[in-house]
């Protein structure tokens, strides 16, 4: 898919029996703010599926419907999985095109078979096996990033540790030169910004021209390692590419990389920014997390929950279909709000309030569901569990700073606390 239909205007009107949401902008400061408070406030009939305006899309809203459209793929195409949420200036469509942000954006957002020739050779490196095996490192860097912290009496969560360690530790799996890392990890906010959020004219072309770089920069790490091979991922699929060149090619390889670096980093860096706020949110349960630290896995999976760190996710319609007893045109884009399916009364009990003892939290839809289902979603949960059992360890007292004004990056997907104070004596 190229950059020219994913470019094209969103349809202006709803197809007729669509409930239409005037109001509903998930890039208003409100939504920003508490996307929690827009959907209580949603009328009944916004319930599954209503129409939004202000982006062209159309909202899904229950548990069932979500992961339909999820379990469908000949139906519900991911090509809009990552397109630019508003049009993009013609001078930043060029400069994007030229710096080969194009013809196939990336895995999560290609169809069958083009998915499944990426997708098999990078799901190598995510085995529970291989991501076990990287609990040392996960442990070792958490470490580092705290030692540095030392025995401050206040400091920002994000900052010190959600920030660093999934972008730590997802480049060094892919073998991005240590020297680099704070050069990635600026591009993907950018990308951030240009597929999910609605960045001004002005600032497209400036954006675009990162973007490029960003995938240059890719490319010529694989050409790096074809040079010079490591114990590493790029490494290990240029290996692939030797043994049999049709079946992975070099500019695939990077491709992957331009997908796991920006996949591996914010989703995770959001995780724990999550975790840990509504952790500490109420004292008793980071009381109970530091009684009982086997409670961590059940925390992480009810953040995930409760408040995702991918809110939202996208598909488009191949064909004209009924979707909870609402009629889909073809082309018709959805916005799968997960973080709504998640607070699903039909789906969950009692959804509004977090759980540590829940038992069915793990059946939220935050890491998708079917062919595309989150390649990292074991290493992004035992990164986040880890941190959470370094910072127990660590600081048993810790508390939120009191009367701060949480800000979230502006984009409809990607979520968690911009900055997270943490005090850390009682
Ligand atoms: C921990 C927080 C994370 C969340 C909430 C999350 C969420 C998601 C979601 C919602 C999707 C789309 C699924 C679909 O379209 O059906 C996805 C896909 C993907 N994620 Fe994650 N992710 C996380 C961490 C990671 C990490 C740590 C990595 C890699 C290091 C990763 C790599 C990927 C890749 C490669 C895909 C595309 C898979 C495909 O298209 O087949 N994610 N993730």
């Amino acid at each position: 898919m190229g950059i020219m239909r994913q470019n094209a205007m969103p349809a202006a009107t709803a197809g007729p029996g669509c409930p239409v949401e005037e109001s509903f902008d998930p890039l208003s400061p409100e939504f920003l703010a508490d996307p929690y408070a827009v959907m209580a406030s949603l009328p009944g009939a916004a319930r599954p599926v209503f129409f939004a305006p202000s982006i062209g899309y159309y909202v899904v809203t229950s548990y069932d419907a979500v992961e339909a459209v999820f379990r469908d793929p000949a139906t519900y195409s991911a090509a809009v999985a990552q397109a630019p949420l508003t049009p993009i200036v013609p001078e930043a469509q060029q400069i994007l095109l030229a710096g080969g942000y194009k013809p196939q954006p990336s895995m999560v957002s290609l169809d069958e078979p083009e998915h499944a020739r990426l997708r098999k050779p990078a799901a190598r490196a995510f085995s529970m096996k291989r991501v076990t095996a990287m609990i040392p490192a996960i442990e070792a860097t958490t470490a580092r990033l705290l030692d540095d912290v030392g025995d401050t009496a206040e400091f920002d969560l994000v900052a010190a540790l959600a920030f660093p360690l999934p972008a730590n530790i997802v480049f060094w799996m892919m073998g991005v030169p240590e020297q680099d890392y704070a050069q990635v990890k600026q591009w993907c906010g950018y990308r951030a910004a240009l597929s999910f959020g609605r960045p001004a004219a002005q600032d497209q072309v400036e954006i675009a021209t990162t973007m490029a770089a960003y995938r240059r920069y890719m490319r010529d790490l694989v050409d790096a390692k074809a040079r010079e091979p490591g114990d590493d991922l790029a490494s290990d699929l240029i290996a692939i590419h030797r043994e049999a060149p049709g079946r992975l090619a070099l500019d695939e390889i990077a491709s992957i990389l331009f997908s796991l670096s920006f996949a591996g980093h914010e989703t995770t860096t959001g995780l724990i920014g999550n975790t840990v706020r509504r952790l500490l949110e109420d004292p008793g349960r980071w009381a109970e997390i530091v009684r009982r630290p086997g409670l961590i896995p059940a925390a992480v999976e009810e953040s995930l929950r409760y408040d995702p760190s991918v809110a939202v996710w996208r598909r488009v319609t191949t064909r004209p279909v009924t979707l909870a007893g609402v009629d889909l045109p073809a082309g018709a884009r959805l916005f799968l709000w997960l973080a709504a399916a998640g607070r699903d009364e039909a789906a969950f009990s009692r959804p509004g309030q977090f759980d540590l003892h829940r038992t069915d939290a793990e059946r939220h839809l935050a890491f998708g569901k079917g062919l595309h289902y989150c390649l990292g979603a074991n290493l992004g949960k035992l990164e986040a569990q880890i941190a959470v059992a370094e910072l127990a360890r660590r600081y048993p007292h810790l508390r939120l700073a009191p009367d701060q004004h949480l800000t979230f990056h502006p984009n409809i997907s990607f979520r968690g606390p911009q900055v997270l104070t943490v005090r850390t004596h009682p």
